[in-house]
């Protein structure tokens, strides 16, 4: 049996047709996902799991209609101002990786103030990836080596990436019933385990995910040796 997962990664997708198969808007699907991400992550670090990165918004969907990202950006406001005190009070570290420009102001400073409120927390981190892409990631990574003009190594170079304080990613669950990355964590998922669910993120459960970290902890990771 393995350990339990060190550090967990969930794509959240699926909120869009979860809604539109219950002839609601795509706000109300987003909306769902938010209350399970909730759950999720509190069952996460209940359970021992000390990190949790979990995919809100990519760079690529910056380009949807501007329409659903407002959306999005009330249900961010919404969680940055309700939800900091809590992650606070249990010692759970908040950091927002990828590019945040795009965003409104008022999220940007909101981030800010939930980062620095949360950075003394020492139970658990939690990195929500908005405006994340993995090949971004990679190629910022890059240019800040670049400048030292010292040898790359595995290590430096895991360390600059924006999950560099988390430890090695062990499981990759998706929901929303696709087979792939989407361009997240490129380089973290070398040797991540993957759980692919058929169902809609709004839909997916503590059970479920508890039943993807049982499954983890009975496979045999091999890292390439016999
Ligand atoms: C994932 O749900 C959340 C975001 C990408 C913001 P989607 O919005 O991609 O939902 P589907 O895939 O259209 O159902
Ligand atoms: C990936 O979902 C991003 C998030 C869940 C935040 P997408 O819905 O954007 O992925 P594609 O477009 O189906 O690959
Ligand atoms: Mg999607």
């Amino acid at each position: 049996m393995n350990a339990l997962p060190r550090h967990i990664a969930i794509i959240m997708d699926g909120n869009g047709r979860w809604a539109k198969r219950r002839l609601l808007p795509r706000a109300m699907g987003h909306r769902a996902g938010m209350k399970r991400m909730m759950e999720l992550v509190d069952r996460t670090f209940s359970m021992g799991i000390g990190c949790c990165t979990v995919f809100a918004l990519s760079h690529e969907n910056f380009l949807r209609p501007k329409e659903e990202l407002e959306e999005l950006f009330g249900l961010f406001r919404e969680y940055f101002s309700s939800e900091t005190a809590s992650l606070k009070e249990r010692g759970i570290s908040l950091k927002i990786i990828g590019d945040r420009g795009p965003l409104p102001a008022d999220i940007r400073a909101l981030i800010a103030s939930a980062e620095e409120d949360t950075a003394d927390g020492t139970r658990g981190k939690l990195a929500i990836a908005i405006g994340y892409g993995g090949r971004q990631d990679i190629v910022a990574a890059c240019n800040r080596l670049v400048g030292k003009g010292e040898p790359v190594t595995e290590q430096t170079f895991r360390e600059t990436l924006s999950t560099g304080t988390m430890p090695e990613l062990d499981l990759l669950i998706r929901t929303g019933n696709e087979m792939r990355l989407s361009n997240f964590l490129l380089y973290e998922s070398a040797y991540a385990e993957l759980w692919f669910s058929e169902k809609m993120f709004p839909d997916f459960t503590v059970r479920d995910l508890e039943e993807a970290i049982d499954d983890y902890r009975k496979r045999e990771r091999r890292f390439g040796r016999l």
